[in-house]
């Protein structure tokens, strides 16, 4: 029943194949379909009106299993990916054990392949026990199916190890995706050093702790050759750095998540800590220079950081509250407002961040083309609909953007061949 399906009627953007124009999508046991040969046996479902794109990929997430299962599992988030119109995640390897050794990325694709409700990419540490002290076995790495390196939560400090790490990256052909954050001026810092930290009386993590290291691992990247993925940028002399390097033509990208896309520092002033996370919320000329970064091309993804914490772990002052909120079941939806709804982008620039930006650091073939694994998002950019966290799948509930008023979302999610997620009849 579920296996045999076409998507007709919808505006096809495909940014990878340049394509932007109504026809049929296809659906045949997991693999895209010429659709001009499809017989009556298979299921129409109606897209009038809506925007079908290759299916939209997560290079971000912290699905918590193993470790901290109370927080997320691989079941619960892939679930939330699937709800939020997301058929692929990358999975961060800050989990407990780290995921620094082909075991551990075995026994992740195999719960992924048991529980799974979309497809989870395996990401590899740059570290071995994620210390930042000795570099990880990334040839077994590789050999066990990574398609990337990182050391996400944490950043390796020591320059000579992080230029070793780049070049064993190159190597085998993997993109490094660096938390850049140098640990001696962040400090015991809580949220952006600036104006409302002073006001606040708290501790102060100053924009220069993350530019250095963009600016550091620029540099590596130009010496070694590596792939470097500047992981959710934050500021705008961040931006200015990556927009330097991509002009002289070195292999740097970078991520902006969406909640540096449509937040500030001035929100801790409620002292929620669904307002904490790291990097920390920055100045509204931060925010600004994130989104024109996007608009222009300079951040080529958006990607969640997603990343659950108990209630129970957020539930405390915000000094000791840990980083980090959830992303993926609103990710859509606040990037549509303030990229496409508020900042005029083009849709398929804008699919394109979700798409062929993250496939291309991934080296995945990513579009819709007959043949094809079938990935697939419907979008509806005119669905007026309220946040409301109670109904997440997703465990936790660490959002600051509960009750929000949206316009636009994900309405259907295909992963590989399988519908996962739909709000169509
Ligand atoms: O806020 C964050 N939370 N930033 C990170 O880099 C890591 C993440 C986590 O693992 O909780
Ligand atoms: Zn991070």
């Amino acid at each position: 029943m579920n296996d045999k399906f076409c998507l007709v009627n919808g505006r096809v953007v495909d940014p990878a194949r340049n394509l932007d124009e109504v026809m049929p999508v296809a659906v045949n046991r997991g693999v895209i379909v010429d659709a001009a040969k499809i017989d009556d046996s298979y299921r129409r479902i109606d897209c009038t009106g809506k925007i079908v794109c290759p299916g939209f990929i997560d290079l971000h997430v912290h699905l918590r299993q193993p470790g901290n299962v109370a927080a997320e599992t691989i079941a619960s988030g892939t679930a939330a990916a699937a709800a939020g119109g997301f058929t692929a995640v990358v999975a961060m390897p800050n989990t407990s054990p780290a995921a620094d050794n082909a075991g551990a990325i075995e026994y992740l694709r195999q719960m992924a392949a048991r529980t799974g409700m979309v497809r989870v990419i395996p990401c590899g540490c740059l570290t071995k026990n994620y210390a930042g002290e000795e570099m990880a076995g990334i040839g077994s790495l590789a050999q066990a199916g990574v398609l990337a390196l990182s050391d996400d939560g944490k950043c390796i400090q020591d320059h000579s190890l992080m230029r070793h790490v780049m070049q064993y990256a190159r190597s085998f052909h993997l993109p490094v995706l660096d938390h850049c954050e140098e640990n001696s001026l962040k400090g015991g810092g809580v949220m952006h050093e600036g104006t409302w930290s002073v006001l606040l009386g708290m501790s102060g993590i100053p924009s220069i702790a993350e530019e250095l290291i963009v600016a550091r691992d620029i540099m590596l990247a130009r010496d070694t050759g590596c792939r470097i993925h500047i992981q959710h940028a934050s500021t705008a002399g961040s931006v200015n750095l990556i927009r330097a390097a991509r002009k002289k033509n070195l292999p740097v990208t970078g991520e902006a998540t969406p909640h540096h896309l449509t937040l500030t520092d001035e929100m801790v002033k409620t002292y929620d800590t669904n307002y904490k996370m790291n990097p920390p919320l920055r100045s509204e000329e931060d925010r600004k220079a994130l989104v024109k970064a996007v608009l222009d091309g300079t951040i080529t993804v958006i990607a969640t950081d997603h990343a659950p914490h108990t209630q129970t772990a957020k539930l405390v002052e915000f000094d000791n509250a840990p980083f980090g909120i959830i992303g993926l079941e609103t990710a859509v939806p606040l990037t549509l407002g303030v990229l496409v709804h508020k900042g005029r982008m083009p849709i398929s620039k804008y699919v394109s961040c979700f798409t062929a930006g993250p496939a291309q650091i991934l080296s995945l073939d990513w579009d819709l083309a007959p043949g094809r694994e079938a990935n697939v998002t419907v979008l509806d950019l005119e669905d007026e609909f309220t946040i409301d966290a109670s109904k997440f799948k997703s465990k936790a509930r660490n959002t600051p953007f509960d009750h929000w008023k949206c316009k636009g979302r994900a309405v259907l999610t295909v992963s590989q061949g399988r519908i996962v997620h739909s709000l169509l009849d």
